[in-house]
C-alpha cells in the first residue's frame, strides 16, 4: 500500500473477501444516495461482477483507503485482441491492444470535491501507458455532468455524443490519446464555445441536443474554459461545411 498525494492509501484491490465486500459496500452506499433519475449513472455490479473483475487477467480495480475504509474505487480494463471488450460501438477502428477502458469511478459522498476522481483517472492513465496502451476511452451518462466535466478538465475529449445502443440512454463518449498521436486533425482556427450555463444539471437536456449536433457535424469537445464555464469544440478538418455555417453560434442554440 502506498501513501498517495491525496493523503489516502492507494492500492490495487485483490480477490479476497475484505476487498470484495468493501467494493460492494461503497457501491451500495452510493446507489442508496442516488435519486431515482440518477440510478443509471453507474452499472449496479453484483458480488459476482466485482469478483470477476478482481479475477480477470486484464482488469485492474483500484481503491483509495482512509485507514481501512474504502472511499473511492475505479476499474481499468486493458483488453487483449481476443477479449470481448466494453464499448464496442466506440473506437472500433482500433485493435483492443491499443485501448484502455475506464469504467465506473465512485467516490464516497463525504470525500467528494477533493480531487479523488481525478486521482483515479491519473492512476489508470499511468498503468495504461506503462502497458503500452495508446488511447483511453470511456462512456459517461449525459446527465452526469459532475463526471464528464471532470473528465474534460482532466484532458479527455468528447469524441461522440449519442444514444447507448444497449439501453438508449443519452451518453457521452470521451477519449484521450496516451501516446501523443491523434485519430483526427482539428481546425484550430474555428473554435465553437459551448457555455454550460449557470446550472449545468438543469441545462443537461438542452446541452445534450447541442452537443449531439456538434458531434454529428464533426466537432470534438477538446478543452475546458473554467473562467467561462464552457467547453471549447473544434471541427475535424476533413469535415467540409461552409465557413459561415461553422461560425454561426446560434446554429447550435436552437
Ligand atoms: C462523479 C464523482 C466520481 C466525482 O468525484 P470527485 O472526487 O468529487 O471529483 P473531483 O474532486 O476529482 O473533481 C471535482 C470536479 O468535478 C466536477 N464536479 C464534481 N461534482 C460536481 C457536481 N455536483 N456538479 C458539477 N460538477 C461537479 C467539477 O468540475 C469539480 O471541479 P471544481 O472542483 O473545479 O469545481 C462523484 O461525484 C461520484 O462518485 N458520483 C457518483 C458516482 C458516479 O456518478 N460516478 C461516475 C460514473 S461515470
Amino acid at each position: 500500500m502506498t501513501k498517495d498525494i491525496s493523503g489516502l492509501d492507494l492500492r490495487r484491490l485483490e480477490m479476497c473477501t475484505a476487498d470484495l465486500h468493501s467494493l460492494v459496500d461503497l457501491q451500495d452506499k452510493i446507489i442508496a444516495g442516488f435519486k431515482p433519475d440518477e440510478q443509471h449513472f453507474i452499472l449496479h455490479r453484483t458480488l459476482d461482477d466485482f469478483s470477476n473483475a478482481l479475477k480477470s487477467d486484464h482488469m485492474y480495480v483500484f481503491g483509495l483507503f482512509d485507514k481501512n475504509r474504502l472511499v473511492s474505487q475505479s476499474i481499468l480494463s486493458l483488453p487483449g485482441n481476443n477479449d470481448k471488450r466494453e464499448l464496442e460501438e466506440f473506437a472500433f477502428q482500433r485493435p483492443n491492444e491499443d485501448l484502455a477502458v475506464y469504467k465506473a469511478v465512485l467516490v464516497d459522498p463525504q470525500y467528494r470535491g477533493r480531487g479523488l476522481m481525478k486521482r483515479m483517472l491519473k492512476i489508470r492513465e499511468e498503468v495504461a501507458i506503462s502497458a503500452g496502451r495508446k488511447l483511453a476511452i470511456t462512456q459517461i451518462a449525459a446527465d452526469n455532468p459532475a463526471s464528464w466535466v471532470n473528465a474534460i478538465q482532466y484532458g479527455m475529449n468528447i469524441a461522440r455524443v449519442d444514444y447507448d445502443p444497449e439501453d438508449n440512454a443519452k451518453v457521452i463518449y470521451l477519449q484521450k490519446s496516451l501516446d501523443g498521436s491523434t485519430d483526427y486533425n482539428l481546425d484550430m482556427s474555428r473554435p465553437y464555445v459551448l457555455s454550460l450555463g449557470t446550472d449545468v444539471h438543469k441545462n443537461v437536456p438542452i446541452l445534450f441536443n447541442k452537443m449531439m449536433k456538434l458531434s454529428n457535424d464533426g466537432f470534438v469537445g477538446t478543452g475546458w474554459d473554467k473562467d467561462n464555464n464552457s467547453i471549447v469544440w473544434y471541427p475535424r478538418v476533413e469535415i467540409r461545411q461552409p465557413i459561415d455555417m461553422m461560425l454561426k453560434s446560434d446554429e447550435y442554440s436552437k
